[in-house]
Formats: C-alpha cells, sequence, structure tokens
C-alpha cells in the first residue's frame, strides 16, 4: 500500500510516500480501507518532535480516518466487510489502510462525505469531551470558546449553543461571520479587541489557542469556573489560587461518537474542511495546518 511516513524528526521534507505492506487486524480489530485522514495540529508536532510521547520510526503520521471495513481481526462481533466507519487509529491514517480496534470507530453518518466524517476525530470528538462529556456545560451557563472556527472550536460552538449555553467566540476577522453563522451570540475579533476587556463571569472556557491568550484568560472566569484547555498545560498552581477547576479531555469513546453521528444524522452539525489535498501532497497540507489559522479541518483525500 501506499503510506505516508518519516524516518526522523524535522521540517515537511521529512515526509515521503512509500510502499509498505498492507497491516493485519489482530485481535479485536478492524482493517479498514481509508478514504480521507484528517490532518490535527498534533501530527506535525509529533513530527517536528515537539510533542511530549515515545515515538518509534519509522512514524505513519494521522490519527483521524473516514473509511470502509475491508477486513476483520478474530473475535470482532460488532462490524461487517463494507460498512463505512470514522474514528481514530494510533497506528497511522495517512496511508491506504490502517486498523482500529472495533470499539473507538463509529457508523459514518450517510450524509455525509468520507472527507467530512475525517474531520469529526480529534475535531468533533475533542469539543464533545470538553463541553458535554467532561465540560458538562448546562442551560443558560456562559461559555467562552477561544479559536471559535478551527477544527475544535467550530464544532464546540455547536455543541455548547445546542445546550443552550450563551456562547461568546474568538475569531481572526475573516471568521467573525463564520462563528456567528455556527450560532455564537457574542463573537470578538482577537485582532482588534482584547476578550478580557469585554467578557467576565465565565463559567466555562474552551481554550484551543494557549499561550498569552491562556494567560489572559483567568480574569474572565467566575470562581469555581472550569477551564478546558487542550493548547498546552495551564500552571496548576495559578488554577488553585483562582478556584479554577482545569480540564484536560481524554480520548472519545464509541458513545461519543455515537451521539456526534446521531446529531449529524438529524442535520445539527455543520461540518467544514480549510483545504483538502491529494495524499501525495501531504507536505503542503502539513504546511497549511501549520499555519495556526483558517476554518475548520485540513484534511488528505487517501481514495478518490
Ligand atoms: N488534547 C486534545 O485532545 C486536542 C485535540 C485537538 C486539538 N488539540 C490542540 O488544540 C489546538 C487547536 O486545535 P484545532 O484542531 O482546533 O486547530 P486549528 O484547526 O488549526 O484551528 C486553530 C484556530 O485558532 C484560531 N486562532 C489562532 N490564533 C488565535 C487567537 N489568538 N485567538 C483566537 N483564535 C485564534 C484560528 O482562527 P483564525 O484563522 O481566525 O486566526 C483557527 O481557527 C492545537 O494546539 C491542537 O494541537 C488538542
Amino acid at each position: 500500500m501506499q503510506a505516508v511516513r518519516y524516518h526522523e524528526f524535522g521540517e515537511v521534507d521529512v515526509l515521503h510516500l512509500e510502499h509498505i505492506p498492507v497491516p493485519q487486524p489482530q485481535a479485536g480489530e478492524v482493517l479498514i480501507r481509508v478514504y480521507a485522514a484528517g490532518v490535527l495540529p498534533v501530527d506535525w508536532k509529533i513530527r517536528r518532535g515537539l510533542f511530549p510521547m515515545p515515538v518509534q520510526f519509522p512514524v505513519i503520521p494521522g490519527t483521524a480516518f473516514s473509511g470502509v471495513v475491508v477486513g476483520l481481526g478474530e473475535g470482532v462481533s460488532k462490524w461487517q466487510i463494507g460498512e463505512s466507519v470514522f474514528g481514530r487509529s494510533t497506528k497511522g491514517t495517512y496511508a491506504e489502510y490502517t486498523t482500529a480496534p472495533e470499539d473507538v470507530i463509529a457508523r459514518k453518518p450517510a450524509s455525509i462525505t468520507h472527507e467530512e466524517a475525517a474531520t469529526l476525530s480529534g475535531g468533533a470528538t475533542t469539543a464533545w469531551r470538553a463541553i458535554v462529556s467532561e465540560g458538562n456545560v448546562q442551560p443558560r451557563e456562559r461559555v467562552l470558546i477561544h479559536g471559535a472556527a478551527g477544527g475544535v472550536g467550530l464544532f464546540a460552538v455547536q455543541f455548547a449553543k445546542g445546550i443552550g449555553a450563551e456562547v461568546i467566540g474568538t475569531a481572526g476577522t475573516a471568521n467573525v461571520a463564520y462563528v456567528k453563522s455556527l450560532g455564537a451570540d457574542q463573537v470578538i475579533d482577537y485582532t482588534a479587541e482584547r476578550f478580557e476587556e469585554i467578557v467576565r463571569d465565565v463559567d466555562l472556557v474552551l481554550d484551543t489557542v494557549g499561550g498569552e491568550t491562556l494567560a489572559r484568560t483567568w480574569s474572565v472566569l467566575k470562581p469555581g469556573g472550569r477551564l478546558v484547555s487542550i493548547a498546552g498545560q495551564p500552571p496548576m498552581e495559578k488554577a488553585k489560587q483562582a478556584g479554577i477547576q482545569v480540564i484536560r479531555p481524554g480520548v472519545a469513546t464509541s458513545g461519543d461518537l455515537k451521539a456526534i453521528a446521531e446529531l449529524i444524522e438529524a442535520g445539527k452539525l455543520t461540518i467544514n474542511i480549510e483545504m483538502s489535498f491529494a495524499l501525495a501532497d501531504v507536505r503542503q497540507a502539513h504546511e497549511k495546518s501549520q499555519t495556526g489559522h483558517g476554518r475548520g479541518r485540513v484534511v488528505l483525500r487517501v481514495r478518490d
């Protein structure tokens, strides 16, 4: 099969399209023909050696995929050959085939394309953990979402609004109207205004930006408020002093995936692909994601 791999940390020129054997599904795993892979910021952070996790070279990047089940490992009972599925694989998804445990995938909603479904893992799933499963947002709570147009933020806005929260988003000038169109009550253009001078008494902040944005966020939270942080490690001592609960969302369960798929089937969730690239153009795809700006997810088309 064709797969993107790298054999050392580095910039985009370490990414190569190579011919390697098709993986075999282990017990409890399915073999998936990948149709599209989501390009997550963590993929290029790992490639650059910036992510604190052990790596075994060569690496096939990517965790998010949408595709079709083409093989079943021993004991698999939930899936049949030919079913379209989406989810997460830890074996690399920038490849024609990958494998995944049968429990961490879900049926692809028929109403969306594989490219759209490839934006869900690490996008909608992270937003769901942040706002619903772990953030536990309640109706009428005030929620601030930093990076509201991004691959996680655009889903978080919709989930929080769906619960009945008051939703405030931050985005660059080009994305203000877009975030409003997702249902946000208020959108702050971070290039023109300082959010901490406009917003206060926030129950939950989802920070997808980190750095200086995180440092300026403490003052907008209510005492006892929740900070869901997915971009950098917040100083825990500071959180304790301010009486803020810090939440670092975990990996989605199959229940989370199913709940997201149901919202899509019901026509209640908008998806946005920032740009899609052929697998062979993976270097451009990473360069695009590395800008840290845009609306929605960068996607690789693995099979047209
Ligand atoms: N722990 C986890 O489970 C997890 C999962 C997914 C992602 N993450 C991390 O979360 C971060 C965001 O991921 P993503 O997939 O949403 O990234 P993304 O798709 O690249 O989106 C980033 C967004 O941030 C916005 N932005 C940039 N600077 C900003 C600022 N100063 N204030 C407000 N918005 C700003 C950009 O909007 P403009 O174009 O308008 O500037 C863009 O829409 C990354 O660091 C990623 O690694 C963690």
